[in-house]
């Protein structure tokens, strides 16, 4: 089984390299923020505590997100890994994604951090907000979204090289060059 947890700040390219993640590794994909937003659009419960907190760039609490992320495991079948996109964001979701592997029998593969200049990952969101209309993709959430990445999720990066699965790839530039620095790493690994 190949667990792939991909990691960065927001506008970082998680989304985009996974896609090509998935088609080269055959894989799953979970992206947490994929799932809340098809959960507002759905106008579930979940969806509209969801939408507060995402509006105003804030994280969806542990145990809520280590509850959805369980459930949505329990749904795949014959799956040969997981990559995981947007899950874990803190210390505490990473510690519940490691045990509800080794619960499984399984483990993370690699984590793989993009790593993005700050300047270039508003310009990006920004861009994307104009185009997509995403409601978090403007200036006043992306800056909130950027200081709970800071606060909340880097620590994530230290927490992973203590664990041996860090791996780090310079997010910025040609999506191509990306996509093949993370191949080679994720290789690397099996
Ligand atoms: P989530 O949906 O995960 O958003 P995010 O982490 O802020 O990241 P994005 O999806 O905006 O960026 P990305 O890294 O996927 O980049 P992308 O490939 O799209 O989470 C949203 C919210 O949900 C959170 O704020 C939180 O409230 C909640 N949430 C989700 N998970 C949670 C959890 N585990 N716990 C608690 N709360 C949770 O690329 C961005 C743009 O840049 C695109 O337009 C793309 O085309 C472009 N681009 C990509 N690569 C390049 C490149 N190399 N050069 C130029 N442009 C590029
Ligand atoms: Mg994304």
């Amino acid at each position: 089984m190949l667990n792939i947890v991909i990691f960065g700040a927001p506008g970082s390219g998680k989304g985009t390299q996974s896609e090509r993640i998935v088609e080269k590794y055959g894989i799953d994909h979970i992206s947490t923020g994929d799932v809340l937003r098809a959960e507002i659009a759905a106008g579930s419960e979940l969806g509209s505590t969801a939408k507060n907190l995402i509006d105003n760039g804030q994280l969806i609490p542990d145990e809520l997100m280590v509850s959805i992320l369980s459930a949505k495991l329990d749904t795949l079948v014959g799956s040969k890994g997981v990559i995981f996109d947007g899950f874990p964001r803190t210390i505490a979701q990473a510690e519940s994604l490691k045990r509800m592997l080794n619960e499984r029998g399984q483990d993370v593969t690699v984590m793989i951090e993009l790593d993005v200049p700050e300047e270039e990952l508003m310009t990006r969101l920004l861009k994307r907000g104009q185009e997509s209309g995403r409601a978090d993709d403007n200036e006043e959430t992306i800056k909130k979204r950027l200081v709970v990445y800071h606060e909340q999720t880097s620590p994530l990066k230290e927490w992973y090289k203590k664990e041996g699965k860090h791996c780090y790839i310079n997010g910025f530039g040609e999506l191509d060059r990306i996509f093949s620095d993370i191949a080679a790493a994720i290789d690397s690994r099996i």
